[in-house]
């Protein structure tokens, strides 16, 4: 995890409050005890993955629990099996995976490229996972990031992607918010107002059911 500096920190937050966005509203999410390896683990059993990708691995918390047969690890600075960024990765590779868990860098256009690459190379009824898609606060998704607990603007992609027709996408309220996205007709294609760039987190506050479409764990059970 990258060190912050005290200096750029203070900044960040002085330039996100005068030029971004002035909001103190937080979200309460319910979030079920439930982590990301409890998600993956529930859906191998279910439907016996064989491929596994996870894109930014850090120190392995996740990737070590990982049982699946084949696991690539992708992070250019450390843990996982291949050090790479997420865009090189994806201009090499040749396989399809039955999971995909996006977790590298919580930055909007980033998160979206390694969601629209996952899914180019995703096995039939395959499941892309992306961790951080609920933040509760500002600053917990303000870009530069200027706080220790972050999750980014990766609900912008998912905002994004939500308007797609051939992305079926539900969040599972359970470890920051785990968006679960399948290659499907979309059953609830978003349609909203504004340019992804214009979204605040004033919008994501007032419409983030609409938005990310949460559920609970045991709703994710009974849907997948
Ligand atoms: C939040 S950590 C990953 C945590 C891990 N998935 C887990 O569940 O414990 C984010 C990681 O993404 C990596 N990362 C940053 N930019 C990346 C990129 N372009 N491609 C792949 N990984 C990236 C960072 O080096 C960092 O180790």
């Amino acid at each position: 995890m990258e060190k912050l500096n005290p200096i750029s920190k203070k900044l960040y937050k002085i330039y996100y409050f005068l030029f971004k966005e002035r909001f103190s509203k937080k979200i309460d999410f319910k979030f079920d005890n439930v982590f990301r390896w409890d998600l993956i683990e529930y859906l191998d059993n279910k439907y016996k993955f064989s491929n596994y990708l996870e894109v930014g691995c850090n120190d392995d918390e996740l990737f070590s629990k990982i049982k699946i047969k084949n696991k690539i690890g992708i992070d250019p600075v450390i843990g996982g099996n291949m050090k790479i960024t997420s865009d090189d990765f994806f201009v090499q590779n040749k396989k399809n995976y039955d999971c995909v868990f996006i977790d590298g860098l919580h930055i909007y256009d980033q998160v979206k490229r390694d969601i629209v690459n996952s899914s180019k190379c995703l096995s039939e009824n395959g499941f892309i996972l992306v961790h951080d898609c609920l933040p509760r606060s500002l600053s917990a998704q303000a870009v530069p990031r200027y706080r220790f607990n972050w999750n980014g603007d990766v609900w912008k992609a998912i905002v994004d992607l939500r308007r797609d027709p051939n992305l079926e996408i539900f969040t599972c309220l359970a470890d920051e918010g785990i968006a679960v996205i399948q290659n499907k007709k979309n059953s609830n294609t978003l349609k909203i107002g504004k340019k992804i760039s214009d979204l605040k987190f004033k919008d994501f506050y007032y419409n983030h059911e609409e938005y990310m479409r949460p559920i609970s764990f045991s709703e994710f059970k009974e849907k997948y």
